[in-house]
């Protein structure tokens, strides 16, 4: 993966709407002349609310500012669902697909079927391994680990933790990105544990990204260690509140740092109550962005460079790709997240987090 620079320059390269644009001389010849109508498959709306809190409603605002029509589904974690909603857009005349795959195997599937109908693809957030997508736009997900393995130990270091055993609570086994977290944090933390600085704890994947198993998993986590877990690397907020669940049974919350991931209303209330560590917030905005332009540039039978690929580790292509940048919040910048839009004052400072946001600045 090309990394640094480049995604740097290529977030320049979208935001000033400076892409190259060619005609595509390996594809459809007859897409040009399609008017655009684009399809976008979602994954679930529980493993995370950003799917349909924000996902769907900035594509949504993509696709209009862009006067393209548009068909937004979600799969809700039903694979196959996921393949009937693909062949209804096909036979619905979509001239490009994107999809959150729910695993490689049926995301390629669908990836390959879209292609033989001369139907664009994009893999939008997670790279379908072995896929055909003809672009993937997501975020520099080893980064997004990178910044929760270092919040982790800012927090740890914060309350003063000596030799710290850390448990880990790993996003889903069939999701890529899931596997780039956690090259991100073992970046970080590995070597704190090769030092014997920090102790490797219990270490599990929660299948589907799921809340309630995730809550079983750390409760098994907490039972294994006689309740000697100072630290809990959780990859996304999701799996961060079902440890923090957990915690405030055992009123142990807020002396053991958690971490997180896309900045939900939940999460950012975990952080102003200081039963959370940090969260990582994407802007989803111009993730949808940067994917509503290249389906519309396809749809169109243009070609944009994107300056940047990633390789796929299992069928070996560089996939063109556009990686965003990914930022780490804590208590003192959540104000950050409601002043992009991502979520609203009225959202956050409900009830008793009122005087808490108040107290964080959000005005
Ligand atoms: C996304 C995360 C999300 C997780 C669960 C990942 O692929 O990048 O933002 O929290 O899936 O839906």
């Amino acid at each position: 993966m090309r990394k640094g620079i480049l995604t740097i320059a290529a977030v320049g390269l979208l935001a000033t709407g400076g892409l190259t644009a060619c005609s595509d001389n390996s594809g459809d010849k007859a897409a040009s002349a399609k008017t655009p109508k684009i399809g976008v498959i979602l994954p679930d709306s529980k493993s995370s609310p950003r799917w349909e809190t924000a996902d769907r409603r900035f594509l949504e605002e993509a696709f209009k500012t862009a006067g393209v029509q548009s068909d937004i589904q979600n799969a809700q974690n039903d694979k196959a669902a996921f393949q009937t909603l693909a062949d209804q857009m096909i036979t619905g005349g979509v001239t490009a697909l994107m999809i959150v795959n729910l695993d490689s195997g049926t995301g390629k599937a669908v990836l390959d079927k879209a292609k033989s109908q001369g139907v664009a693809t994009i893999d939008y957030d997670r790279l379908t391994l072995g896929g055909s997508a003809q672009y993937y736009v997501s975020f520099d997900n080893e980064t997004v680990g990178k910044l929760q393995g270092e919040g982790l130990a800012k927090c740890l270091t914060d309350k003063g933790a000596k030799n710290p055993v850390v448990a880990y609570l790993n996003g889903s086994p069939t999701d890529n990105n899931a596997t780039l977290f956690k090259a991100g944090y073992d970046s970080v933390l590995k070597p704190k544990f090769d030092a014997k600085e920090y102790t490797k704890g219990p270490d599990d994947a929660v299948p589907g990204w799921d809340g309630p198993t995730a809550a079983t998993i750390f409760e098994q986590q907490l039972t294994a260690t006689k309740g000697k877990i100072d630290g809990v690397l959780a990859a996304n907020d999701t799996l961060g509140n079902a440890a923090i669940s957990i915690l405030k049974k055992n009123k142990i919350n807020g002396k053991v740092p958690v971490t997180g991931q896309d900045a939900s209303v939940e999460g950012l209330q975990n952080i102003l109550a200081g039963d959370q560590c940090m969260t990582v917030y994407k802007a989803v905005r111009e993730e949808a962005k940067a994917a509503a332009d290249l389906a519309i540039a396809l749809a169109k039978g243009e070609k944009k460079e994107t300056g940047q690929t990633v390789k796929d580790p299992e069928g070996g292509r560089d996939v063109p790709s556009v990686l965003l940048t990914p930022k780490a919040i804590y208590k003192d910048n959540v104000k950050d997240v409601v002043a992009d839009g991502y979520v609203t004052k009225e959202q956050l400072c409900t009830g008793t987090y009122a005087k808490l946001c108040g107290e964080a600045g959000i005005s």
